[in-house]
């Protein structure tokens, strides 16, 4: 069987194709199948031995790999120009094995303060069980996150863009150059926003990128999945830890997120367009105060999106003017086509406060504190009609 993956094609043609062989079945079949094992059998102890010598490439047993979830990572790397990938069974698990099989005890790690809390939660809390520190930095401060690395201890520089949910654009080539700097450290990012359509960080020589596929890879709201991709090697060494921890893709989940890949490119950027639309549409709106959103001139980082990403992606924020936690809960109440829910990246569109999906249990000064009002609104476009979205905003915001 013959895999196209090597041929020289753009992404939303690599979207449809890329990691599936030619023939996928002896009787023809045009998709790729759902191999339903936990195990694979070996005709013989000959076959057994021929396989631990390294003589043949098959299935040993489903924590270890399964062919439908190597299609997917091989469609996945195809899309991020990665040598590699490696999927588990969500974002978290993704992010959470990738920590732990680069760090060791005494290491160091300097992280933006935007990311993704529960990555933040793990790095404070877990790695901090097992003798790793972390510092903080704030987004866009290069100069501090610089003055944090420890030549010496640290080992891993984490960052994510855009970021929730003020969108904000980690500079890439600028974090790249600080960290080439300093001998064995290494550079992740959180790409879950950006997709491959939008933005590729391992072009421009970030080592690791970590993606909740549960957003717009997968793209319907109907799997949880975590891709990461890098080099060969330093992916070898987080799927050998996924073997031992075990966080890995159901191979049904696996058939759901290469189906959902395949209108990838076709799904961002109707996102892109209408967030964008949207997005405008809303700065001019007299019931918004501001609307956070990287590809409008207003946001901070407006230049280096443009220059570094090829669409700015599907989620917009902004604040209701003179809102409060209720009269906003009372907008988001109106709408009729966007759904109440945490999430983005489906085809439906999701709309939430983050006073109340994402911080609920904190006093309302503790929200301020890090710089969560209660008037922000949190909107992650779906591919409707951006027309119909934008009379069902219109109808929330005047009611
Ligand atoms: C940026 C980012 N990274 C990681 C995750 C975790 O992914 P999952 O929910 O698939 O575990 C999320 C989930 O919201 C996210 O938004």
């Amino acid at each position: 069987m013959s895999d196209d993956s090597t041929s020289p094609t753009r992404l939303g043609t690599r979207a449809v194709h890329a990691g599936e062989a030619r023939q996928q079945s002896p009787h023809g079949a045009l998709t790729a199948p759902i191999e339903a094992t936990a195990t694979y059998a070996f005709d013989s102890t000959a076959e057994l031995v021929a396989y631990f010598e390294g003589g043949s490439h098959r299935g040993e047993y489903g924590r270890y790999g399964n062919a439908t979830v190597e299609t997917a990572e091989r469609k996945i790397a195809a899309l991020d120009e990665a040598e590699a990938c490696a999927l588990f069974g969500s974002g978290m698990a993704a992010v959470t094995t990738t920590l732990l099989a680069i760090l060791r005890h005494g290491q160091h790690v300097v992280m933006t303060s935007d990311c993704y809390r529960r990555t933040r939660q793990f790095v404070a809390t877990t790695l901090g069980r097992f003798g790793v520190e972390a510092t903080l930095v704030e987004p866009g401060d290069y100069a501090a996150l610089e003055a944090a690395i420890q030549p010496d201890r640290t080992r891993l520089v984490v960052a994510e863009s855009p970021t929730n949910p003020y969108l904000r654009v980690a500079d890439l080539e600028r974090l790249v150059h600080i960290k080439r700097q300093y001998r064995g450290l290494k550079l992740l990012v959180d790409s879950t926003f950006a997709t491959p359509v939008n933005q590729r960080p391992l072009t421009l020589g970030v080592d690791l990128v970590v993606h909740s596929a549960t957003k717009y890879l997968g793209g319907h709201n109907d799997l949880l999945a975590g891709a990461v991709t890098g080099s060969e090697t330093l992916v070898s060494a987080v799927r050998d830890l996924r073997g031992v921890l075990g966080g890995v893709l159901d191979p049904h989940a696996a058939y759901l997120l290469i189906r959902g890949l395949k209108t990838l490119a076709l799904r961002v950027e109707r996102q892109n367009a209408t967030a964008l639309r949207l997005a405008r549409w809303l700065e001019a709106h007299p019931r918004i105060e501001r609307v956070y959103y990287p590809g409008l001139e207003s946001h901070p980082d407006f230049t280096v999106a443009r220059a570094q990403m090829t669409g700015f992606g599907g989620v917009v924020s902004f604040l209701v003017r003179d809102g409060d936690l209720d009269s906003v809960g009372r907008v988001l109440d109106r709408c009729r086509i966007a759904r109440i829910a945490p999430s983005l990246g489906g085809v439906e569109t999701l709309i939430e406060q983050p006073s109340y999906m994402s911080f609920y249990e904190l006093l309302p000064e503790e929200r301020l504190a890090i710089g969560i009002r209660d008037n922000l609104v949190r909107l992650a476009v779906g591919i409707e009609d951006p027309d119909d979205l934008e009379a069902d905003l219109s109808l929330a915001l005047a009611g």
